[in-house]
Formats: C-alpha cells, sequence, structure tokens
C-alpha cells in the first residue's frame, strides 16, 4: 500500500511552472525542427510583464543553426513564428505572440494559475516541490575539528549546509548531511600525550580533568612547542593511535566525546541536524583508494612523500607525507571515493571556507584524473563574499529570531510602511508579515480549511494576478536556488512576496469584501508559502502578534 500512496504522490509532481512551460515548448520544437531532436527549450520570466509571463528564447539560435540551410524559414522571427503556432493545445497558455526578433511571449491563464493555488492549498505545498535531475546528494558541511573552538566559517557552513539539505529534502532528494569532523589530525597525539602526563588517573575523573577543551588544547600546544621530549612522545602517539592500541583510542574517543557535546548544544540551538562521519571514518579506506590511483600511475614520489601533480598548480598534492602518515588529502580522496562508489551519490556538496579553495581544486582534478568525475562535469564554487552574503541572509533570520523570542514581542508596533521601508530588517519584517496574515484570517472568523474545500479562488484583480503568479513560482525558484546552491535565491523570493502581497492586501479589501472567499484563500496561500520558506530557511515562524 505503501508503494501505492507514493506513487500518486510522485504522479501529482508536475514539477515547476517553468518545467512545465518547458516541457510545452519543446513539443512545438520537436515538430519545428524535428531534425535537432534533443534541442532544450530556453525559457524566462518575461521581464517586463506587459508582454508576457513567461518567454521562449530559442529562435535566434536556431536561425543561425540552420540560415542558409532551410527554405522554410527566412528569419529568426518566422521561426518564433512558427514555434508559437505549434504549441500544443493547453489549459495553462491564455495567449501567446512573438516579439522582436522571434521572441515567443506567453501569459498563463489566470484560471489555470488560481486552480494551480487551490490544488496546492488542498494537498499541500509538496505538490509544488520542484523535480531535480538528482537522486541522492552528499551534503559535507559544518566539519569542526575537535577540540577546537568551532569558528565563523563553521557556523556560516552549518547554516548555509543545512538550508541546502532542507531545499534538496523538500525536492524529494535523497540527503545525507554528513558532519566531517576533524578527528584525526596529528593534534592528537599531542592531546593524548599531554592527557596522560598530566592526568593519570583520566579513566577516572572523567570530563573534568580535561576541562575546557580549548583552554586544554592551547596548554597541550604550548607544551608540544616548548618541550622537545614531548613533541617526539606525541608524535609517537599519533603512530600508535593509528595504530589502534587500546589505551590512545580510548583516550582519542574520550576527547572527541566532550567536543560533540560541544557541539551538539550548537545544533541544537540551530535546529539542524546532521550524520557525523568523521574523518577517522574513512581511514581504513585509504590504502586501497591510494592503490587504485597508484595503479592509475598518478601518483609519484617528490622528496620523499607520495604526490599527485595537478596541472596549472604551483604544489603538488600531498597524499602521503614524508612520515608515511596520511593527511587532510588522502582522507577527501577516500571520501569522495566512499561518497561515488558506496554511497553512490549523485551530487556531492561541499560548504566550506574559500580559504580551502586550493585544496579542493587539486581534491576534483585528481578525482578527474582519475576518472571518478567526468572531465567536464560541472565544479561550482563560491567567492568569500558570496558566502558571507548568504550566510547572512540566511543566517540572521534564525538568529534575529532567537532574539526577538527573548525580547517583549508585543511590543512592536506593526505598521505596512515601516515594513516596506526597513528592508535591513527583513527575518523579523517577514515574521511580522506572516503573522500579520495569520491574524488576517483570524479575525474573518470563517473557517479557512473549510473554505478550502468549497471556495474557488478568481484572480480579477491586478494586484491578485500578480499575487497568483508569484505564487505559483515558488517551485522554480527552489529548483533555481538548488541547482545554483544558493538559497540567497529564495530570501529574495520571500522579501518579493511580501511585498507583493502588502500591495494586493492595500490595494483589495479582503474581509467584508464580496470577493472575500477568494482572497482569504489567497491569504492562506501566501501564509503557507511564506512558512514554506521559513522552514527552507531554517527559521521558525510565529503566527501571533
Ligand atoms: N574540518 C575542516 C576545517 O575545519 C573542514 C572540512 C570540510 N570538508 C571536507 N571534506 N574537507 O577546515
Amino acid at each position: 500500500m505503501q508503494g501505492g500512496a507514493a506513487h500518486i504522490i510522485d504522479a501529482d509532481r508536475v514539477g515547476s511552472v517553468k518545467q512545465q512551460v518547458s516541457e510545452l515548448f519543446k513539443v512545438s520544437l520537436g515538430t519545428v525542427v524535428p531534425d535537432q531532436s534533443d534541442i532544450e527549450p530556453l525559457i524566462a520570466m518575461c521581464n517586463n510583464a506587459k508582454f508576457g509571463d513567461y518567454q521562449c528564447n530559442n529562435a535566434m539560435n536556431l536561425w543561425s543553426m540552420i540560415k542558409g540551410k532551410s527554405t522554410q524559414f527566412k528569419n529568426p522571427r518566422s521561426i518564433g513564428e512558427a514555434i508559437a503556432g505549434n504549441l500544443p493545445p493547453s489549459e495553462m497558455i491564455e495567449s501567446s505572440g512573438v516579439a522582436g526578433a522571434g521572441f515567443v511571449n506567453i501569459f498563463l491563464s489566470k484560471d489555470w494559475i488560481a486552480k494551480s493555488i487551490q490544488k496546492m492549498l488542498l494537498n499541500g505545498i509538496g505538490v509544488w516541490a520542484p523535480i531535480l535531475p538528482v537522486k541522492r546528494a552528499v551534503v559535507d558541511f559544518s566539519s569542526p575539528n575537535i577540540a577546537k573552538e568551532m569558528h565563523v566559517g563553521h557556523l556560516r557552513s552549518t547554516i548555509i549546509g543545512d538550508t541546502l539539505s532542507r531545499m534538496l529534502e523538500f525536492s524529494k532528494v535523497e540527503v545525507l548531511r554528513r558532519n566531517h569532523v576533524g578527528d584525526w589530525g596529528t593534534q592528537f597525539g599531542m592531546l593524548i600525550e599531554y592527557l596522560f602526563k598530566e592526568f593519570p588517573d583520566w579513566e577516572d575523573v572523567g570530563d573534568q580533568a580535561i576541562g575546557d577543551l580549548q583552554e586544554f588544547y592551547r596548554a597541550a600546544k604550548r607544551k608540544f612547542d616548548e618541550d622537545p621530549s614531548f613533541k617526539e612522545r606525541a608524535q609517537q602517539a599519533v603512530v600508535r593511535l593509528q595504530g589502534g592500541e587500546a589505551q590512545y583510542r580510548s583516550a582519542w574517543t574520550k576527547i572527541c566525546d566532550i567536543s560533540r557535546k560541544e557541539f551538539d548544544q550548537v545544533y541544537q540551538r540551530l535546529g539542524v541536524h546532521l550524520e557525523e562521519k568523521g574523518e577517522s571514518f574513512y581511514n581504513p579506506y585509504i590504502p586501497r583508494v591510494l592503490e587504485e590511483l597508484n595503479n592509475k600511475g598518478l601518483i609519484v614520489e617528490s622528496e620523499g612523500a607520495r604526490v599527485i601533480f595537478i596541472e596549472g598548480q604551483p604544489i603538488p598534492f600531498i597524499v602521503v607525507k614524508s612520515d608515511g602518515g596520511f593527511n587532510y588529502a588522502s582522507t577527501d580522496l577516500s571520501a569522495l571515493w566512499f561518497r561515488l562508489n558506496e554511497e553512490k551519490a549523485d551530487w556531492i556538496i561541499y560548504v566550506t571556507d574559500v580559504g580551502q579553495s586550493q585544496h579542493f581544486q587539486m581534491l576534483f582534478s585528481a578525482a578527474k584524473r582519475a576518472g571518478w568525475l567526468p572531465p567536464n562535469g560541472k565544479i561550482g564554487e563560491w567567492t568569500d563574499e558570496e558566502l558571507e552574503k548568504t550566510a547572512e541572509a540566511v543566517g540572521y533570520g534564525a538568529v534575529k529570531y532567537a532574539d526577538l523570542k527573548n525580547n517583549r514581542l508585543t511590543n512592536y508596533t506593526f505598521s505596512f510602511d515601516q515594513m516596506l521601508n526597513d528592508k535591513g530588517n527583513t527575518a523579523v519584517y517577514l515574521l511580522y508579515a506572516h503573522a500579520r496574515i495569520c491574524s488576517i484570517i483570524r479575525k474573518s472568523g470563517k473557517d479557512i480549511e473549510q473554505l478550502k474545500q468549497t471556495g474557488t479562488i478568481v484572480l480579477g484583480h491586478a494586484d491578485e494576478q500578480v499575487l497568483g503568479l508569484h505564487l505559483i513560482r515558488f517551485a522554480e525558484i527552489v529548483e533555481e536556488a538548488c541547482t545554483n546552491l544558493n538559497p540567497n535565491i529564495l530570501c529574495e523570493y520571500l522579501y518579493n512576496l511580501s511585498e507583493i502581497y502588502t500591495r494586493f492586501y492595500t490595494n483589495c479589501q479582503v474581509v467584508g469584501s464580496p470577493e472575500e472567499p477568494s482572497r482569504l484563500l489567497l491569504c492562506e496561500a501566501t501564509a503557507t508559502v511564506m512558512r514554506k520558506c521559513f522552514h527552507l530557511l531554517g527559521i521558525v515562524p510565529v503566527y501571533k502578534i
């Protein structure tokens, strides 16, 4: 039965409006240029709402491909006209037209938009999940280092990684949320040795021996730098730990446990959940992964170390240090191998600070050379600035919200004017905007659940139409945010939704008007979409102001 239910849900998933429009144009293009069977429709929102809602931009490209070869078309515009003329009949489209050099503009049917919103209200926002070309994704995020402080870079990664995961999960992608904690570095030699030396009874006194882990780390580091014999023992301790000696292993476990408790507090506060698969997890895989790379002739000897040379990089990718030990690079190679071969991930997303970009460039180049990744596979990278902007946009919502909750919620005076001007305060602004909608619905005294069953949405007023169109774009926004790995797009959509709603509410009387049932449903749809945006951004909505 479960299978049946899942089937129904899947059949209900039609993809984003943009995808649906694209399907229609694909059919048309197949008729217009049958020999260009794999041509992808180029669909975009119209810049100017006067001309249409969506446009198809294939004509110019097609013209440059068939120019001189075709007698059928005399210019790009005639191709555009053929594309428009061959659109299959669909209740989605109200009208189409051709502009300039063959741009095909379409207006969506207001009725169809209204119905689609009603369907969403009845069946839940899940029907507006986009369909992504990916089944399973690994998201490697947060990933702090044991016994070291979780710094702002890790926090940023935690917030962005969580939002990316939520968006993918909403799109029915199976997401493996991976916390790639640094639990296997050489620092453990020094920590363990320090523990043994300073706290011979560490097994009995437990956590208290270590106390503040960061302080403990600093003290161990001081000793390491000052005392050559300690340093030597620390280095041996790493070898003994990695060799699996019981006492070292159990000291290591203890240290990791303390760190984990601290990290978990942060995750709990932010409402983020992750599965830890730290560096140590991949350690057993390293030898065979390196063997594979070695057999492929990628690994060479250089100054006592084993390295992979990468074209265009000034330094080689060191995979075995000169003392024979493995490192961050060999671990990441094995993790990548594991994610591709064992976890069979279609997408692997690393959310880390830009300081590591050289490491990752070398990692991915090595993987391409090994034939693990397609040679022209897409590898996106963000600048530090983009990261900053996104984390801020996404993160402060949650942080501010916490702040808001601790202060006196009721003392806030609500004013649409202030909200519209005060863009800096957006998370707060948005939370209130949502709560305001909820209160409008409440105060109407109508049973909204019943209205969903019996009411009909009619998009009569221009501001209703703008709101309707914006609402049904939700799926394509999530789709875009996922494919560009950029939650900012969702933030922007949410701000705009709030503004568009305000315009609607200012110009269209809701309660007490003849259109009240339809307009209340539009309010409810707006609140529903806003809530989903909050959820995807990791923000907890408020219902009352
Ligand atoms: N632990 C690393 C750091 O704090 C981040 C790990 C990122 N993920 C990875 N697979 N290398 O810098």
